[in-house]
């Protein structure tokens, strides 16, 4: 399977920033084939720029959250299908700053997921335990019980999500996560997928948190992440496009 390596703007850019980092990505691929699947996740007002810089390039572009609404009476949400009027791909739901800090909890994520996918748009679905997690010998537990939320929701479509495992303590830390910490946790996440779906080699596996042009090429060479959801390094084009490169 061809790597996926997407990137998450967060909650930084600007018209004149975006379309500069956008314009040296492109420059930067020169026409070519990329090593690997890239998409970019962007804040929602900047879709529409996004779809213009990018329509025709192999870059697909996605959302960083999507309502768990159909449509109505929820102020300030952005539903599946105004994604897909702009041509969105992905979205990232469960992020670990959404469920931090504006309490999402694993039904609310899921039922995100579900919503995505019945509007034929891909989830990212992001899983990680905390620190405080990770030292209470829970990691396995936690990315399982969140897993298992959105295969519950999702059911036979599990096989067309994509699974971000990102430690909450790598996020923004420049903390990574060992190549084997992180690959222990990628085969406990490909078993569970592989209890609830006859594919579970099609569903991309992504590590986030602090992963970077220096150590991308480890992460990556491990048997079940399957490419990476980039934070940081997704502002620099010169280091995004090595990490696609790394995804060779
Ligand atoms: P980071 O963020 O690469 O800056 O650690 C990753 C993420 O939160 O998706």
């Amino acid at each position: 399977m061809r790597k996926l390596i997407a990137g998450n703007w967060k909650m930084n850019g600007s018209l004149a920033a975006n379309e500069a980092l956008v314009k040296a990505m492109l420059d930067g691929l020169g026409g070519k084939v990329p090593a690997s699947d890239m998409a970019l996740c962007v804040p929602a007002p900047y879709l529409p720029q996004l779809a213009g810089l990018l329509q025709g390039s192999p870059i697909a572009w996605g959302a960083q959250d999507v309502s768990s609404h159909e449509s109505g009476a929820y102020t300030g949400e952005v539903s599946v299908a105004m994604l897909k009027d702009f041509g969105c791909r992905y979205a990232i739901v469960g992020h670990s700053e959404r469920r931090q800090y504006h309490g999402e909890t694993d039904v609310v994520v899921a039922a995100k997921a579900q919503r995505a996918l019945a509007g034929g748009v891909t989830p990212i679905v992001c899983v990680g335990e905390t620190l405080a997690e990770r030292e209470a010998g829970q990691t396995e537990a936690v990315v399982k019980r969140q897993l298992a939320a959105v295969i519950h929701a999702v059911a036979h479509c599990t096989s067309e999500i994509v699974v971000a495992y990102e430690p909450v303590w790598a996020i923004g830390t420049g903390k990574t996560a060992s190549p084997e910490q992180a690959q222990q946790v990628h085969a406990v996440l490909r078993a569970q997928l592989a209890a609830a779906t006859q594919h579970p080699e099609r569903v991309h596996i992504l590590y986030g948190g602090s992963m970077n042009a220096a150590n991308a090429a480890s992460l990556l060479a491990q048997a079940d992440i399957d490419g990476g959801l980039i934070g940081g390094a997704s502002l620099k084009a010169a280091d995004f496009l090595h990490i696609v490169a790394s995804a060779a």
